[in-house]
Protein backbone atom coordinates (compact mmCIF):
# COMPACT_ATOMS: atom_id res chain seq x y z
CA UNK A 1 0.00 0.00 0.00
CA UNK A 2 1.82 3.52 -0.73
CA UNK A 3 2.16 6.18 1.66
CA UNK A 4 -0.28 9.02 1.41
CA UNK A 5 2.05 11.50 0.87
CA UNK A 6 -0.34 13.11 -1.43
CA UNK A 7 -2.80 13.66 0.88
CA UNK A 8 -5.10 17.06 0.70
CA UNK A 9 -3.03 17.67 -2.26
CA UNK A 10 -4.68 18.44 -5.43
CA UNK A 11 -2.66 17.42 -8.48
CA UNK A 12 -3.63 17.62 -12.80
CA UNK A 13 -2.63 15.32 -15.05
CA UNK A 14 -2.41 15.47 -18.65
CA UNK A 15 -2.14 12.23 -21.01
CA UNK A 16 -3.52 11.04 -24.26
CA UNK A 17 -2.91 12.65 -27.58
CA UNK A 18 -4.49 15.76 -29.16
CA UNK A 19 -6.09 15.33 -32.57
CA UNK A 20 -6.41 18.51 -35.11
CA UNK A 21 -9.31 18.28 -37.34
CA UNK A 22 -8.91 18.66 -40.73
CA UNK A 23 -12.61 17.81 -42.01
CA UNK A 24 -14.79 16.01 -40.08
CA UNK A 25 -13.29 12.73 -41.48
CA UNK A 26 -9.36 13.38 -40.82
CA UNK A 27 -7.39 14.81 -38.63
CA UNK A 28 -3.36 14.96 -37.55
CA UNK A 29 -2.77 13.52 -34.47
CA UNK A 30 0.31 11.28 -33.10
CA UNK A 31 1.06 7.95 -31.44
CA UNK A 32 -0.01 8.41 -27.92
CA UNK A 33 -2.00 5.83 -26.17
CA UNK A 34 -2.52 7.60 -22.74
CA UNK A 35 -1.14 4.80 -20.83
CA UNK A 36 1.70 6.90 -19.12
CA UNK A 37 -0.37 9.51 -18.31
CA UNK A 38 -3.03 7.39 -16.54
CA UNK A 39 -0.66 5.69 -14.76
CA UNK A 40 0.36 9.09 -13.12
CA UNK A 41 -3.31 9.48 -12.05
CA UNK A 42 -3.91 5.97 -10.86
CA UNK A 43 -0.05 6.37 -9.05
CA UNK A 44 -0.89 9.99 -7.69
CA UNK A 45 -4.72 8.42 -6.13
CA UNK A 46 -2.81 5.96 -4.68
CA UNK A 47 -0.85 8.11 -2.65
CA UNK A 48 -4.00 9.85 -1.53
CA UNK A 49 -4.31 12.71 -4.40
CA UNK A 50 -7.54 14.25 -5.31
CA UNK A 51 -6.65 14.02 -9.60
CA UNK A 52 -8.33 15.56 -12.35
CA UNK A 53 -6.72 13.99 -15.72
CA UNK A 54 -7.16 15.22 -18.52
CA UNK A 55 -7.66 13.09 -21.00
CA UNK A 56 -7.18 13.31 -24.94
CA UNK A 57 -8.50 10.66 -27.20
CA UNK A 58 -6.99 7.65 -24.85
CA UNK A 59 -9.56 5.39 -25.00
CA UNK A 60 -8.42 4.22 -21.73
CA UNK A 61 -10.75 2.96 -18.99
CA UNK A 62 -11.35 5.72 -16.25
CA UNK A 63 -9.10 5.15 -13.24
CA UNK A 64 -10.79 4.39 -10.20
CA UNK A 65 -11.56 7.63 -7.98
CA UNK A 66 -10.19 9.76 -10.58
CA UNK A 67 -11.92 13.04 -12.20
CA UNK A 68 -11.44 12.84 -15.99
CA UNK A 69 -11.92 15.48 -18.38
CA UNK A 70 -12.06 14.86 -21.77
CA UNK A 71 -10.69 16.68 -24.78
CA UNK A 72 -10.11 16.75 -28.34
CA UNK A 73 -7.75 19.28 -29.54
CA UNK A 74 -4.54 21.25 -27.97
CA UNK A 75 -6.88 24.24 -27.75
CA UNK A 76 -9.11 22.43 -25.59
CA UNK A 77 -6.78 20.75 -23.52
CA UNK A 78 -5.40 24.32 -22.61
CA UNK A 79 -9.05 25.47 -21.73
CA UNK A 80 -9.40 22.07 -19.38
CA UNK A 81 -5.48 22.18 -18.06
CA UNK A 82 -5.65 26.09 -16.94
CA UNK A 83 -9.42 25.40 -15.59
CA UNK A 84 -8.36 22.78 -13.14
CA UNK A 85 -4.25 24.00 -12.51
CA UNK A 86 -6.42 26.96 -10.46
CA UNK A 87 -6.32 25.37 -7.60
CA UNK A 88 -3.80 22.41 -7.88
CA UNK A 89 -0.98 21.81 -6.12
CA UNK A 90 0.95 19.94 -8.79
CA UNK A 91 0.23 20.13 -12.50
CA UNK A 92 2.00 17.27 -15.03
CA UNK A 93 1.89 17.02 -18.51
CA UNK A 94 2.35 13.54 -20.07
CA UNK A 95 0.02 14.18 -22.79
CA UNK A 96 1.58 14.31 -26.25
CA UNK A 97 0.40 17.91 -27.39
CA UNK A 98 0.33 19.20 -31.16
CA UNK A 99 2.76 21.97 -31.56
CA UNK A 100 0.92 22.61 -34.43
CA UNK A 101 -2.52 22.60 -36.07
CA UNK A 102 -4.28 23.25 -39.70
CA UNK A 103 -5.19 26.96 -40.42
CA UNK A 104 -8.18 25.65 -41.74
CA UNK A 105 -10.91 23.63 -40.96
CA UNK A 106 -13.02 22.38 -43.99
CA UNK A 107 -17.00 21.82 -42.73
CA UNK A 108 -17.23 18.73 -45.26
CA UNK A 109 -14.88 16.12 -45.86
CA UNK A 110 -12.22 17.33 -48.39
CA UNK A 111 -12.37 15.60 -52.38
CA UNK A 112 -9.71 15.07 -54.67
CA UNK A 113 -10.20 16.33 -57.68
CA UNK A 114 -9.32 14.51 -60.66
CA UNK A 115 -5.84 15.10 -62.19
CA UNK A 116 -5.33 17.53 -59.81
CA UNK A 117 -2.80 17.76 -57.20
CA UNK A 118 -3.95 17.97 -53.62
CA UNK A 119 -3.80 21.13 -51.68
CA UNK A 120 -0.98 21.69 -49.43
CA UNK A 121 -2.01 21.91 -45.38
CA UNK A 122 -0.83 25.13 -44.24
CA UNK A 123 -0.45 25.27 -40.24
CA UNK A 124 -0.55 27.80 -37.99
CA UNK A 125 1.13 27.21 -33.95
CA UNK A 126 -0.95 25.87 -31.11
CA UNK A 127 -0.21 27.54 -27.52
CA UNK A 128 2.38 25.84 -25.42
CA UNK A 129 0.64 25.41 -22.75
CA UNK A 130 3.75 23.85 -20.45
CA UNK A 131 5.12 27.36 -21.48
CA UNK A 132 2.39 29.22 -19.99
CA UNK A 133 1.23 27.56 -17.05
CA UNK A 134 5.25 27.68 -16.02
CA UNK A 135 5.44 31.06 -16.41
CA UNK A 136 1.87 31.94 -15.25
CA UNK A 137 1.82 29.96 -11.71
CA UNK A 138 -1.84 29.86 -10.32
CA UNK A 139 -0.41 29.66 -6.95
CA UNK A 140 2.73 30.45 -5.30
CA UNK A 141 4.92 26.97 -5.02
CA UNK A 142 3.11 24.72 -7.66
CA UNK A 143 5.10 22.16 -9.35
CA UNK A 144 5.18 22.34 -13.08
CA UNK A 145 6.29 18.85 -14.40
CA UNK A 146 6.74 17.96 -18.34
CA UNK A 147 7.62 15.50 -20.52
CA UNK A 148 9.87 15.20 -23.54
CA UNK A 149 9.22 13.12 -26.05
CA UNK A 150 12.78 12.84 -28.02
CA UNK A 151 13.99 10.57 -30.86
CA UNK A 152 17.76 11.79 -30.83
CA UNK A 153 20.36 13.47 -28.62
CA UNK A 154 17.75 12.92 -25.84
CA UNK A 155 19.44 14.56 -22.81
CA UNK A 156 20.69 17.54 -24.68
CA UNK A 157 17.56 18.15 -26.41
CA UNK A 158 15.67 17.22 -22.84
CA UNK A 159 18.29 19.58 -21.03
CA UNK A 160 17.59 22.61 -24.02
CA UNK A 161 13.95 22.02 -23.34
CA UNK A 162 13.82 22.15 -19.70
CA UNK A 163 14.90 25.54 -19.87
CA UNK A 164 12.77 27.13 -22.78
CA UNK A 165 10.12 25.66 -21.10
CA UNK A 166 10.66 26.99 -17.48
CA UNK A 167 9.05 24.10 -15.69
CA UNK A 168 10.92 22.11 -12.47
CA UNK A 169 11.05 18.85 -13.69
CA UNK A 170 11.38 17.64 -16.64
CA UNK A 171 10.76 13.49 -17.94
CA UNK A 172 13.12 13.11 -20.87
CA UNK A 173 11.59 10.01 -22.62
CA UNK A 174 13.09 8.16 -25.98
CA UNK A 175 10.28 7.91 -28.43
CA UNK A 176 9.81 5.97 -31.78
CA UNK A 177 7.28 3.74 -33.35
CA UNK A 178 7.53 1.24 -31.63
CA UNK A 179 9.22 2.29 -28.55
CA UNK A 180 7.33 4.11 -25.49
CA UNK A 181 4.22 5.38 -27.17
CA UNK A 182 1.54 2.59 -26.47
CA UNK A 183 4.19 -0.08 -24.49
CA UNK A 184 3.74 -0.89 -20.56
CA UNK A 185 6.98 0.11 -19.90
CA UNK A 186 9.24 3.33 -19.98
CA UNK A 187 12.66 4.43 -19.24
CA UNK A 188 13.49 8.14 -18.38
CA UNK A 189 15.52 10.63 -16.79
CA UNK A 190 14.17 13.36 -14.91
CA UNK A 191 15.67 16.31 -14.83
CA UNK A 192 15.41 19.29 -12.15
CA UNK A 193 15.94 23.15 -12.85
CA UNK A 194 17.92 22.27 -10.09
CA UNK A 195 20.74 21.11 -11.83
CA UNK A 196 19.50 17.51 -10.58
CA UNK A 197 19.55 13.97 -12.34
CA UNK A 198 17.12 11.17 -12.00
CA UNK A 199 17.40 8.05 -14.01
CA UNK A 200 14.66 5.61 -13.65
CA UNK A 201 15.74 2.49 -15.45
CA UNK A 202 13.13 0.45 -17.86
CA UNK A 203 10.01 -0.64 -15.94
CA UNK A 204 6.83 -0.18 -15.56
CA UNK A 205 5.20 2.89 -16.57
CA UNK A 206 3.87 2.89 -13.05
CA UNK A 207 7.11 2.65 -11.61
CA UNK A 208 7.85 6.07 -13.28
CA UNK A 209 5.03 7.90 -12.38
CA UNK A 210 6.43 7.36 -8.73
CA UNK A 211 9.31 8.20 -8.95
CA UNK A 212 7.70 11.46 -10.60
CA UNK A 213 5.40 12.11 -7.36
CA UNK A 214 8.39 11.68 -5.06
CA UNK A 215 10.42 14.14 -6.53
CA UNK A 216 7.19 16.49 -6.62
CA UNK A 217 6.23 15.34 -3.12
CA UNK A 218 9.96 16.67 -2.20
CA UNK A 219 9.64 19.80 -3.48
CA UNK A 220 5.74 20.39 -1.93
CA UNK A 221 7.33 19.70 1.25
O1 LIG B 1 0.81 7.85 -23.96
P1 LIG B 1 1.86 6.75 -24.04
O2 LIG B 1 1.63 5.82 -25.20
O3 LIG B 1 1.98 6.02 -22.71
O4 LIG B 1 3.27 7.46 -24.33
C1 LIG B 1 3.81 8.33 -23.37
C2 LIG B 1 4.41 9.61 -23.99
C3 LIG B 1 5.58 9.23 -24.88
C4 LIG B 1 3.34 10.34 -24.81
C5 LIG B 1 4.85 10.50 -22.79
O5 LIG B 1 5.76 9.78 -21.98
C6 LIG B 1 5.49 11.80 -23.26
O6 LIG B 1 6.67 11.90 -23.55
N1 LIG B 1 4.65 12.87 -23.32
C7 LIG B 1 5.02 14.18 -23.87
C8 LIG B 1 4.92 14.16 -25.36
C9 LIG B 1 5.25 15.51 -25.98
O7 LIG B 1 4.38 16.18 -26.48
O8 LIG B 1 6.50 15.88 -25.89
P2 LIG B 1 7.12 17.25 -26.48
O9 LIG B 1 8.58 17.08 -26.31
O10 LIG B 1 6.58 17.50 -27.85
O11 LIG B 1 6.54 18.38 -25.55
C10 LIG B 1 7.22 18.80 -24.36
C11 LIG B 1 6.24 19.15 -23.26
O12 LIG B 1 5.48 20.32 -23.61
C12 LIG B 1 5.22 18.08 -22.90
O13 LIG B 1 5.05 18.09 -21.50
C13 LIG B 1 3.96 18.53 -23.62
O14 LIG B 1 2.78 18.11 -22.92
C14 LIG B 1 4.09 20.06 -23.56
N2 LIG B 1 3.50 20.79 -24.70
C15 LIG B 1 3.92 20.56 -25.97
C16 LIG B 1 3.39 21.32 -27.01
C17 LIG B 1 2.40 22.30 -26.72
N3 LIG B 1 1.87 23.02 -27.69
N4 LIG B 1 2.00 22.50 -25.45
C18 LIG B 1 2.53 21.77 -24.44
O15 LIG B 1 2.17 21.97 -23.26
Amino acid sequence: VAEPDLRGRHVVVSAGGTREPLDPVRFLGNRSSGKQGYALARTAAARGARVTLVSANAGLPDPAGVDVVRVGTAVQLREAVLKAAADADAVVMAAAVADFRPAAYASGKIKKKDGQDPDPIVLVRNPDILAEISADRARPGQVVVGFAAETDDVLANGRAKLARKGCDLLVVNEVGERKTFGSEENEAVVLGADGSETPVPHGPKEALADTVWDLVAGRLG
